[in-house]
């Protein structure tokens, strides 16, 4: 739902340098998406070299072994501006990365001014550019094409946020307003907000969200159990083998865990659900 048609046929058609630089101002409507060119390519229209970033591997926390892991990155908004012109920011709320199986992070425009994020296409050490996901059971998991990340080495809260703002295999990025937005029953705007970030990655709510996981999660939850649901979201790989459904924000306290469930959970329960 996140590829219109025409898109895809309008890339083939133009030639190379054009499509990765004015793809914004080619593409009728204001939310046009780019396919990530190779870095090699990408290089090509960098103003600025590649950097080697040091980083606390969120996907590594929680084993006990040393999480710092260095990329080689371009800074994100730098990237942002090769690909989309400097006005790119314009009518801008939020980027989405969407990533080759289905995964979409939606951030927010503001979170690039707080803090520091780049596109890695590689590790710096020359070691494979993998990950172990230990929240989600998977070892030698591919980051490329590209791989978010954040400069949180010196901020202890961005690594307590966990891994939900660190799209791997990113193959498209598009500037988007918040257009889609949820329904925000009184009194669980934040709660509609937690599960975007938390839960819309993956799964859909009335159409929105990553396509990762199948299903409406407005239509899924409403028959749950409330006790059933902080289970499975606190602990999925404990309820169903084998499952690749990472827990809520390991990182964060354990209470502060589950009244984050909780939120998601009113919210999915009085969200209405709509085809
Ligand atoms: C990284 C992707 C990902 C994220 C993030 C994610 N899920 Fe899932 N979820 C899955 C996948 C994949 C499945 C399918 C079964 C499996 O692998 O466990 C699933 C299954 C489910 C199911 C069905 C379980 C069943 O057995 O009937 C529910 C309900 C669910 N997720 C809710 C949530 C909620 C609520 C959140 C946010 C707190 C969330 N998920 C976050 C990937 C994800």
């Amino acid at each position: 739902m996140y590829r219109r048609a025409g898109e895809e046929n309008a890339m083939i058609l133009l030639p190379r340098a054009v499509a990765t630089c004015c793809l914004a101002v080619l593409l009728a409507g204001n939310v046009a998406a780019a396919p990530m060119p190779p870095p090699g390519e990408l290089g090509g229209i960098m103003e600025t070299p590649a950097q080697d970033v040091t980083v606390v591997e969120p996907h590594l926390l929680g084993n006990g072994a040393d999480a710092t892991t260095r990329y080689l990155a371009y800074p994100a908004l730098d990237v942002l501006a090769a690909l989309f012109g400097s006005g790119w920011r314009e009518g801008t709320e939020a980027v989405e990365f969407r990533a080759l199986d289905g995964y979409v992070a939606r951030i927010g425009i503001e979170r690039f001014d707080a803090d520091t994020a780049f596109l890695a296409f590689a590790r710096a050490d020359g070691a494979p550019f993998t990950v172990d996901n230990l929240g989600q059971n998977e070892t030698g998991v591919p980051l490329g094409p590209y791989y978010l990340i954040w400069d949180n080495i010196t901020n202890p809260d961005l690594v307590r946020a966990g891994a939900s703002g660190w799209p791997y295999q990113v193959a498209e990025i598009a500037p988007v307003r918040r257009a889609d937005t949820l329904p925000l029953p009184p009194g669980l705007e934040r709660a509609a907000g937690l599960t975007r970030e938390k839960c819309l990655v993956c799964h859909q709510l009335n159409g929105i969200g990553g396509t990762k996981a199948e299903g409406n999660l407005a239509r899924m939850v409403k028959a749950w159990d409330e006790e059933d649901f902080l289970t499975l979201v606190l602990t999925p790989a404990a309820q169903r083998e084998g499952s690749t459904m990472p827990a809520l924000t390991e990182t964060l306290p354990e209470a502060e865990r589950r009244a984050m469930a909780r939120a998601i959970f009113s919210y999915l329960v009085a969200v209405p659900v709509t085809p």
